[in-house]
């Protein structure tokens, strides 16, 4: 089982290898350039407006605040938003994930070992298994923790009380979560793609941790290649201070931001090779569409949850691929666009 905080994450960091230390020092710099306080997250004005609400709300009585469901595609900021809560609440926070649960003992122990008021982070909360799950919900209800101890006829049913925890859950698939959990959320907020100018001030704002130099319209180029994603707008910003440092650039203005995406194969839309190879695939083989996922998928050699999970949601925020009840069809608008 998985059971770890973020700060055990940092410290187990150390212990690993050369190899690893490459990885290891991008996890620490992601570490740093998540925003810590609600009013250093950028964007999301709905849900920040909404939360300072609630959080407000459940300080002035003394509460724990009410279970809260993330959901949204990668990299917009779900498990930020779930440590900032953590943060803002002054509570300690437990990450895990729904995989990582395997046996409700697993989640016993977790859940028997909080304080008031803690939370609790279950990420790809969609897969936790059944049993776990049925006993999350009067744990997330009543504040109580059902358990069987012992097998057949002496199988005695134990009840526990529990702290009265806050359970934040993260989920890419929101469609794949069962109603009875879905109900037992107080709160539900989905994460929306950032707007340019919300991707520009992360960029801005990374750049200053990282203490790298970009000018406006260096952060303007990269922010339009970053698929309205923070986590890969910062993932271009560590790549083009790569570039201009190994170029004998001080700073990264819009040519070193062109020539870091040149270098990449991401193009003006944000489009990567995959992404591309993806689109093309409906157009030649497929006529445009409309064609199966699974048919994609076998074609490309990759997972149906992965393509609908990770590449899907972009296409179809920017109008360049549609959903039909008999598949997906590339829109006329990529059409278009993929001529010029
Ligand atoms: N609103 C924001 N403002 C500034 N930076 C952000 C914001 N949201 C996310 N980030 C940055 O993007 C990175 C990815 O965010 P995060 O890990 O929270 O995404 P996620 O939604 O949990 O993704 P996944 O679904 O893959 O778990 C973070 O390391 C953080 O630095
Ligand atoms: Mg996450």
């Amino acid at each position: 089982m998985t059971l770890i905080t973020n700060e055990e994450n940092l410290e187990n960091n150390d212990n690993l290898d050369t190899a690893d230390e490459e990885a290891s020092s991008e996890f620490t710099i992601d570490y740093t350039l998540r925003p810590q306080q609600l009013e250093d997250y950028v964007g999301q004005e709905k849900i920040k407006k909404q939360l300072n609400v609630f959080l407000a709300a459940a300080k002035k009585r003394k509460e724990p605040l009410e279970h809260v469901l993330l959901y949204g595609p990668p990299g917009l900021g779900k498990t930020t938003l779930a440590n900032i809560i953590a943060r803002e609440m002054n509570v300690n926070i437990k990450t895990t994930s729904g995989p990582a649960i395997e046996r409700v003992g697993d989640l016993g122990s977790i859940l028997t070992n909080m304080q008031d008021g803690d939370v609790l982070f279950i990420d790809e909360i969609h897969r936790l298994n059944k049993s776990v799950e049925e006993v999350l919900y009067p744990a997330m209800e009543d504040h109580k923790l059902d358990l069987v101890v012992g097998k057949g006829p002496s199988a005695q049913a134990l009840q526990i009380d529990l702290p009265k925890f806050t359970l934040i859950g993260a989920t890419t698939r929101m469609g794949t979560l069962t109603g009875p959990l879905r109900d037992r959320f107080g709160v539900t907020h989905k994460l929306e793609f950032y707007n340019q100018d919300d991707i520009e001030n992360i960029v801005k704002r990374s750049a200053s941790i990282l203490e790298c130099n970009i000018d406006h319209d260096g952060a303007v180029c990269l922010a339009k290649s970053s698929r309205q994603t923070p986590r890969i707008a910062n993932r271009l910003l560590k790549r083009a201070r790569d570039w201009a440092d190994v170029h004998g650039f001080t700073s990264i203005n819009a040519d070193v931001a062109q020539k870091t995406l040149d270098m990449l194969d991401i193009d003006k839309y944000g489009l990567e090779p995959t992404d591309r190879e993806f689109l093309d695939l409906i157009i030649e083989k497929f006529d445009g569409g409309p064609v199966g996922v699974a048919t994609i998928a076998n074609a490309l050699s990759e997972e149906v949850q992965n393509i609908e999970d990770v590449y899907e949601p972009y296409l179809m925020q920017q109008g360049f691929l549609s959903r039909s009840p008999r598949g997906r069809v590339v829109t006329d608008y990529y059409m278009q666009l993929s001529k010029k």
